[in-house]
C-alpha cells in the first residue's frame, strides 16, 4: 500500500545542464557505484535535461564497450527503474581513451566538451570525478587547470569530486589539500564521504534540530556517554594491499566515525547554510585534544581478526589473506574513547569502534543517557532497570528507538527495559537511496553541506594521526579476535564502570 507520507518526499532540485567527467571510468567505482546511483537518479527524473557522462581512462575501449561494461554495472547493482533508465540514457555516455599525464588527452576533453555544450546545451558546466587512484589525483589536477577547464566563467561551474582516501595523515591531506587549492578554489571542491550521503547520517540532524525534545536533554548532564558503531561482517575483501596500508583507523574512523560524531555533537548551526553547518561541525573536532601516547594506552582498544565463524561460515584470519604480511600488526578492529572538551560535552566519552568480520553488519549511534538519580526502585528491581538509550539505526534495518522503563503488568511493580520504535521503511513506504545518488546530486547542484570540508579533514587527521603514534610506540603483541564475534575482549574495559557495550 503506498504511505500517504512519501508524496512529500518529491524534490523541487534541479540541476542546471551539465556534464560529468569520470577521471578512472574503468574502475570499479564506476561500475559498482557512480553509474548505477546516476541512474537511479535518472530513473527518479532529478538529472538536468542535457546530461552527459564522459569516461576516461587510458585502455582502448570503443563506445558500445564501455556503455555494455556500464550496462552490467547497472544490471548488477542499480536498483528498481535504473536499468530501464540506463536504457534510454545510455547514448549520452561516451568514453575518452588517454592517459592522466598526457596533456593532449585534456585539449581533446576540453574540445568534446565544448562540443556539447553545442549539441547538448550543457553550456559550459562541468564536474570532475576523480575516481583514480589518489596517486593520480595531483597530475590529474594540475592538468585539468593548465587546459583551462578548473575556471569557472560568468555563469557556468566547474567542480571536482575527491574522493576518499584523503591523504594518509595530517602532512599528505594538507599537501593533498594545497594541490587541490591550486587547480580550483575551496567552492568548487567536493570531497566525498559516503557516509553523509546515508539518509539516516542526515536524519540525525534532522532528529537534533527539528524537534524540541532532545536537543534540552543532549549534554553532559543527561548523557552519560555515546557508542559509535560500525560493524562488519565482512572481512578486507581482497583489498589486502591497501588494508595493509590504511589499518581500520585510517579505512573508517578518521572518515565515516569522527564524520558522524561531529553530528552528534555539534552546537546547532546559526542556518542551514553548507559552511555554516561545516563551521559547527569543526568546532567539534577542535575540540577534541590530541592524546598522548599514555592516552592512547589507556583510551584505545585495537584488534585483528583471526579465525572463525561468521553467519556459518568458516572465515579464515586476517594473516591468511591475500598481500597481508604474516607478521602484519595491522588493526582490523578499533574502538577509540573520545573527549570533546566543550561546554556541553565535558566528561561524556564518546566511544568509538570500528571493525571487520564481527558478527554482524551495523551501524549504530547509541546515546546512553543516565540513570536517575534516585532508584525508587532499586533493590531487587535495580538490574532490571535499563538505562534509557535512544539509538539511531542507521543501518541495516533504520530507523530510531527509545528504549525505556515500564511496569510489568502484574502484582508486582516490576520494572522493564521496553523499545519504542520508529522503522524507515514501513513509515515511509520506500527504501533509502544509495548515498552516492544523494552525493552526485548536491555535487551537480553545488550544495557542500554533505562534504567534508578542508579544514575538517585536517582536524581528523590531527586526531587519528595522535592515535597511530601512540599505537607505534606499543610493542605489546596485537590482540587477536575470532572472526563473528564482536572484537577483542580488551575492549570491554574501555567503556567504563557500569557500561556495556551494545551487541545488537
Ligand atoms: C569504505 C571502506 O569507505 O566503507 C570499506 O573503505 C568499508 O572498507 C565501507 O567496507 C563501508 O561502507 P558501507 O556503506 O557498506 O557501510
Amino acid at each position: 500500500m503506498a504511505n500517504p507520507l512519501a508524496d512529500e518526499l518529491t524534490s523541487a532540485r534541479r540541476t542546471r545542464p551539465c556534464v560529468l567527467v569520470i577521471f578512472g571510468a574503468s574502475g570499479d567505482l564506476t561500475q559498482r557505484k557512480l553509474v548505477p546511483s546516476l541512474m537511479g537518479l535518472a530513473h527518479d527524473g532529478l538529472l538536468p535535461p542535457g546530461f552527459s557522462v564522459i569516461g576516461l581512462a587510458r585502455r582502448a575501449k570503443s563506445h558500445d564497450e564501455f556503455r555494455r561494461e556500464l550496462s552490467e554495472g547497472v544490471e548488477q547493482h542499480g536498483r528498481e527503474g535504473a536499468s530501464r533508465a540506463y536504457s534510454l540514457q545510455q547514448g549520452h555516455f561516451e568514453y575518452l581513451q588517454g592517459s592522466f599525464d598526457d596533456p593532449n588527452a585534456y585539449a581533446r576533453l576540453a574540445a568534446r566538451l565544448r562540443e556539447l555544450d553545442e549539441q547538448r546545451g550543457t553550456a559550459g558546466n562541468r564536474v570532475f570525478y576523480l575516481a583514480t587512484p589518489p596517486s593520480a589525483y595531483a597530475t590529474i589536477l594540475d592538468n585539468l587547470k593548465a587546459a583551462g577547464l578548473s575556471k569557472e566563467k560568468d555563469d557556468t561551474f566547474s567542480r571536482v569530486i575527491v574522493e576518499k582516501p584523503f591523504g594518509r595523515d595530517l602532512e599528505t591531506a594538507s599537501a593533498l589539500n594545497a594541490q587541490v587549492a591550486r587547480s580550483f578554489r575551496e567552492h568548487q571542491v567536493f570531497r566525498i564521504d559516503h557516509y553523509l550521503g546515508k539518509e539516516t547520517v542526515q536524519n540525525i540532524v534532522a532528529l537534533r534540530f527539528a524537534n524540541s525534545i532532545f536537543e534540552p536533554l543532549w549534554n553532559e548532564k543527561y548523557i552519560d556517554h555515546v557508542q559509535i558503531t560500525v560493524a562488519e561482517s565482512i572481512g578486507v575483501e581482497g583489498r589486502g594491499g591497501y588494508f595493509e596500508e590504511a589499518g581500520i583507523i585510517r579505512d573508517m574512523i578518521q572518515n565515516h566515525l569522527l564524520q558522524v560524531m561531529t553530528l552528534v555533537a555539534m552546537e546547532p548551526p546559526v542556518s542551514s547554510d553548507a559552511n555554516a553547518i561545516r563551521d559547527e561541525k569543526v568546532k567539534v573536532l577542535r575540540a577534541i585534544r590530541s592524546m598522548t601516547p599514555a592516552q592512547v594506552r589507556e583510551r584505545t582498544v585495537r584488534g585483528q581478526y583471526g579465525r572463525g565463524f561468521v553467519q556459518g561460515q568458516e572465515r579464515n584470519a586476517y594473516l591468511d589473506e591475500e598481500d597481508v604480511a604474516p607478521d602484519s600488526r595491522t588493526e582490523t578492529y578499533a574502538a577509540v574513547k573520545l573527549y570533546v572538551d566543550s561546554w556541553r560535552w565535558a566528561g561524556t566519552p564518546f566511544i568509538l569502534r570500528a571493525g571487520k568480520r564481527l558478527a554482524r553488519r551495523v551501524t549504530e549511534v547509541a546515546i546512553h543517557f543516565r540513570r536517575p538519580p534516585h532508584l525508587l526502585y532499586g533493590g531487587l528491581h535495580r538490574k532490571h532497570l535499563h538505562e534509557n538509550v535512544l539509538l539511531l539505526r542507521i543501518q541495516p534495518d533504520e530507523g530510531v528507538s527509545l528504549r525505556f522503563g515500564a511496569k510489568v503488568p502484574g502484582p508486582d511493580f516490576l520494572v522493564r527495559g521496553v523499545r519504542m520504535d520508529f522503522n524507515y521503511g514501513s513509515t515511509f513506504a520506500s527504501s533509502t537511496a544509495d548515498a552516492y545518488e544523494r552525493l552526485l546530486l548536491d555535487a551537480m547542484l553545488g550544495d557542500s553541506t554533505l562534504f567534508a570540508r578542508r579544514d575538517e579533514v585536517e582536524e581528523a587527521w590531527r586526531i587519528t594521526d595522535a592515535i597511530v603514534a601512540g599505537w607505534r610506540e606499543q610493542t605489546d603483541p596485537l590482540p587477536s579476535y575470532e572472526s563473528g564475534t564482536w572484537g577483542p575482549e580488551a575492549a570491554d574495559a574501555l567503556l567504563g564502570e557500569g557500561r556495556v557495550w551494545r551487541r545488537p
